[in-house]
């Protein structure tokens, strides 16, 4: 018998590993309990053969209603920030390590809750299954949940990000912070310095396009 917790993304993937099969089949992913209280998956998009994925936590609440990845609040300031950066978004691919969104209700609204280690872990097959179709050769980790996913636990956006690491997913790897992480600094100071950091990274990741 297969434990609940032996259950993952794996276990719905399709047999023909085109981006159109595996977004259709990850609609119906129940690979973990995220599925049960989001709106709808949201899969990653973009260029099929983008140089550069870009990889976030998971959707939040304006893209688990749309149904496409960094469509909100974040998906602005990051949109701004890789054209500041000289990368045009059309360019990419951009997807999260988690696909469904996670929150608990806080009020009338619907708050984000970082996905847990074993969400990650059950969610990871589809991410992997993008990687193998886009085939980047610039990843970025946008925020610690991808950078500590991807590139370790040991991993600290803060102390190393913008700085090239080397990864199994890519010949180029950066890390940064994350456009909702820029968004919540408190004061208007700190939230100018975080996005020009997050700027300067994307600049860094735009020299080896
Ligand atoms: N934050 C993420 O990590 N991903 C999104 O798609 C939106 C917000
Ligand atoms: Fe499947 Fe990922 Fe959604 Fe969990 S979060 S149900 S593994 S698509």
């Amino acid at each position: 018998m297969t434990k609940e917790s032996d259950i993952s993304a794996a276990d719905f993937m399709p047999a023909q590993r085109s981006m159109k099969a595996l977004k259709t089949a990850a609609a119906s992913c129940r690979g973990c309990d995220l599925y049960r209280a989001a709106t709808q998956t949201v899969f990653g998009e973009g260029l099929k053969r983008s140089r550069l994925m870009l990889v976030g936590e998971m959707p939040g609440d304006k893209e688990d209603l749309a149904g496409r990845p960094f469509v909100g609040p974040a998906g602005q300031l990051l949109d701004e920030a890789l054209k500041e950066a000289g990368i045009d978004r059309t360019n990419t691919y951009i997807t999260n390590v988690v696909k469904h969104f996670k929150w608990e209700p806080r009020g009338r609204r619907r708050l984000h809750k970082t996905p847990n280690r074993r969400e990650i872990g059950a969610c990871l097959p589809w991410l992997e299954a993008e990687i193998a179709l886009v085939k980047p050769e610039v990843f970025v980790c946008l925020g610690a949940t991808a950078a500590k996913a991807l590139l370790g636990p040991d991993f600290r956006v803060s102390d190393q990000h913008g700085r090239f690491v080397t990864s199994d997913w890519a010949d180029f790897t950066l890390a940064t912070a994350h456009p909702s992480a820029v968004l919540r600094m408190r004061d208007h100071e700190s939230r100018e310095r975080a996005r020009r950091q997050l700027t300067a990274d994307l600049a860094t990741v735009a020299k080896v396009l």
